[in-house]
């Protein structure tokens, strides 16, 4: 059975706000574990996945293009790995055998835009962001976050910061 913790809203007032509660996420995840990524184009999913990177690979300046292609983009950090995954153009959850993913959500923490093309890959160990575009301002954005499993725990410090 699966227990969903907690859902809390955290407001993201301009893309700053994104990359500071990515890089929050980044310092708590593990490999293993994975960080869901929703929303419509343009909410900000691959900002948030560019700074979530830069974070686990301790390096500011990194190049984190957008997997668009080739679906999923490993990165090596003094943590372990994390891979980048944009499954928008997924055809069929049975690609994901091919592409290795098994191996992802064992060894690496799992970043994925477009989630829903998951299908039965859906892992235990989830953070799930779903990024909403507010009307009010241009930069304004809302994450909400649905924690399952060990990421249950962590809500709190994850709210607190
Ligand atoms: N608060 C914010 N959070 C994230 N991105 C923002 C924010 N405000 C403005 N942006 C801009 O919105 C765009 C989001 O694009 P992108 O991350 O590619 O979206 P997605 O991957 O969800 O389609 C970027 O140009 C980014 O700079
Ligand atoms: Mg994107």
């Amino acid at each position: 059975m699966e227990r969903r913790r907690t859902v809390t809203i955290v407001d993201l007032p301009d893309l700053a706000a994104t990359e500071r509660l990515a890089g929050r996420i980044a310092a708590l995840a593990r490999p293993g574990e994975a960080v869901l990524l929703s929303g419509p184009l343009g909410a900000g999913k691959s900002a948030f996945a560019r700074a979530f990177v830069r974070a686990w690979v301790d390096d500011p300046a990194a190049e984190v293009p957008s997997p668009t292609f080739t679906l999923v983009q490993p990165y090596d950090g003094p943590r372990g790995a994390v891979w980048h995954c944009d499954l928008y153009r997924l055809g069929d959850p049975e690609e994901l055998q091919e592409l290795g993913i098994d191996q992802g959500f064992a060894e690496a923490v799992m970043l994925v835009e477009w989630p829903d093309r998951l299908g039965p890959w859906l892992p235990p160990d989830r953070l799930e962001l779903a990024i909403e575009i507010c009307e009010q301002a241009e930069d304004a954005r809302r994450a909400m976050l649905a924690a399952f499993g060990v990421w249950s725990a962590r809500m709190d410090e994850l709210a607190d910061a």
